[in-house]
């Protein structure tokens, strides 16, 4: 599991491994908009302040995905264990 932190407010959620970050948001009443949810089409795309993301993502380039600044909330998980977004 990891935790997703909401800059704006400093809130801290965890994400347990069965959970995706989307369900748990969505849960706390922070809407993302989606549609695959699988990864391909970026619609939920979300930018990354810190943290690393395990990109799970087939919408992102290899490129895109080393920066590490964004990421797909529906299927991507984390490898640190805090991922900061721009939310
Ligand atoms: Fe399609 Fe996340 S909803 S990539």
């Amino acid at each position: 599991e990891f935790q997703v932190q909401i800059a704006s407010t400093g809130n801290l959620y965890v994400v347990p491994a069965d959970r995706t970050v989307i369900q748990i948001l969505e849960e706390n009443g922070i809407e993302i908009p989606t549609s695959c949810e699988q990864g391909v089409c970026g619609t939920c795309i979300t930018r990354v302040l810190s943290g690393t993301p395990d990109h799970r993502d087939m919408y992102f380039t290899d490129q895109e995905h080393a920066k590490n600044d964004q990421f797909t909330p529906c299927c991507s998980r984390a490898t640190s264990k805090i991922l900061v977004l721009d939310l």
